[in-house]
């Protein structure tokens, strides 16, 4: 098969160089430029990396044009509807669904790796009482490694599998550990009997003082919207965790370093902006001064949850929970009324029919309506993000492993356009 390639031609010089084509399995292809500097002497320059390819990788695949998300081949919209976290947690470390068995020994691995050590617990003590969750997270889960030289070999798969469980299996004790400092009250031990979702619950929401059964409506909220959240290909946090890692750095702090860039407002933050933004707003007669101001070029304003890099059609992760959004908050609330919900519906409206927004195919996206279903289920909002990263510690592991497997990885080290002053030599104090 004749090899697919193109050419780049240096004007000024005449001089050509072919560089080989690789196809993906669906998408784009890819010119392979990695003999390019040594070709040419010269980069490519491509900050943001808006139009580059960082790796190979067979987790997730999104069309942005298309609005499609698939998980190893299958499609979000099934699988939000059909599985389960853990069936997709797995499913994205392994590359299949699990059968019966294998889930039932993936769900007791995890559920064998919920607690965390004891003296962890002291670490939230050395946090105030009002730090940011996102904060704590951060701390706590670097630390993790302090406390698992069992499993840091990571060139010994089975080291790498038990890491990526632990990972899995304890985000939701610490994510709910972070809300119990900032509530003072006791943490929660985990509950093996209860599924990953209704535990998390429980350990969010229980006393020492009363019994406390998890909303079966509630757990399948959360269920979905962890699944949805669960990965999506090479985005900011997750192409951190891929770098911290190609220097083989340990899991524990790879993750910790993909928390720290999740926890942006232009990333994961986004969420708990969304309804910090919806409460600026307050009523549907201010819509039409915030539009402006999310399109005032002078005014740092912009629209949370709106836009993104890949997508240039509706988000379908915000399709589905502006969906559920009904029949969870009628659930939820005694009222039939949503006064957040029904701003933010009518956002989404007169947005979508604004030039600005429909020039730059800015959609919502995952985060404009995820805060609506956490406050609902009576989560706070500083506690958004961290929603967000429970879910996306499958993501990030799958890619994680996927990464430090493949023989040919090497350390990821990028380089510049330098701008800076040309070589000039030390002035002393006194001449300056
Ligand atoms: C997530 O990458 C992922 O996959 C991320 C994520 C995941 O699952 O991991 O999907 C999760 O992070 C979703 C995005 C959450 N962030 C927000 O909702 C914050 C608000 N959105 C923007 O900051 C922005 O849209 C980004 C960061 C999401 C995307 O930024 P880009 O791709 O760099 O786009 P851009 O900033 O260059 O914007 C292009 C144009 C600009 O206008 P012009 O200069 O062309 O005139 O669109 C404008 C922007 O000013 N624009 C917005 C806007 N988003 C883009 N204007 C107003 N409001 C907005 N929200």
């Amino acid at each position: 098969m004749v090899e697919k390639t193109v050419t780049l031609t240096d004007k000024s010089t005449g001089k050509s160089v072919e560089l080989p084509v690789k196809d993906g399995v669906l998408g784009p292809s890819a010119v392979d430029i990695t003999t390019l500097y040594a070709q040419t002497g010269m980069f490519t320059f491509d900050p943001g990396f808006v139009s580059t390819a960082s790796c190979n990788s067979a987790i997730t695949f999104i069309d942005g044009d298309e609005g499609i998300l698939l998980y190893r081949g299958y499609p979000i919209e099934q699988l939000a509807e059909k599985a389960s976290f853990l069936e997709v947690a797995y499913l994205l470390l392994y590359g299949d669904l699990p059968d019966q068995a294998q889930l039932d020994n993936f769900k007791g691995l995890i559920s064998r790796h919920t607690m965390i050590n004891e003296t962890l617990k002291t670490f939230f003590d050395g946090f105030r009482y009002d730090a940011h969750p996102m904060a704590i997270m951060v701390g706590v889960v670097g630390s993790l490694s302090a406390f698992y030289h069992d499993s840091l070999d990571i060139h010994n798969p089975r080291h790498r599998e038990i890491s990526a469980h632990r990972l899995i299996a304890k985000m939701p004790t610490i994510a709910a550990a972070c809300f119990k400092h900032n509530v003072g009250e006791p943490f929660m031990y985990p509950r093996n009997d209860l599924g990953y979702c209704g535990n998390f619950l429980h350990m969010l929401f229980a006393t020492p003082c009363e019994d406390y059964e998890p909303d079966p409506l509630a757990e399948k909220a959360l269920n979905l919207l962890f699944i949805l959240h669960a990965d999506h290909e090479q985005n900011a946090s997750t192409s951190t965790v891929r770098l911290a890692g190609s220097s083989g750095a340990n899991p524990f702090a790879c993750v910790a370093s993909g928390i720290a860039s999740l926890w942006g407002p232009a990333h994961g933050g986004a969420n708990e902006a969304v309804l910090a933004m919806l409460e600026e707003i307050g009523d549907v007669s201010n819509i039409d001064k915030y539009i402006a101001k999310a399109k005032d070029k002078d005014d740092a304003f912009r629209l949370m949850g709106f836009g993104h890099r890949v997508y240039k059609n509706y988000d379908p992760r915000a399709k589905i929970i502006r969906q559920v959004c009904h029949q969870v908050l009628d659930h939820l609330r005694s009222t039939s009324r949503h006064p957040m919900f029904e701003l933010a519906l009518r956002l989404e409206e007169i947005a979508l029919q604004d030039e600005y927004f429909v020039e730059r195919k800015l959609y919502p996206n995952v985060d404009f309506y995820s805060g609506i279903i956490y406050r609902a289920l009576g989560i706070p909002t500083n506690m958004f993000t961290v929603m967000f990263a429970i879910a996306r510690t499958a993501g990030w592991v799958s890619h994680w492993m996927e990464m430090i497997a493949d023989p040919q990885h090497r350390i990821s080290r990028p380089r510049q356009l330098y701008i800076g002053e040309k070589r000039r030599d030390f002035v002393p104090l006194n001449e300056r």
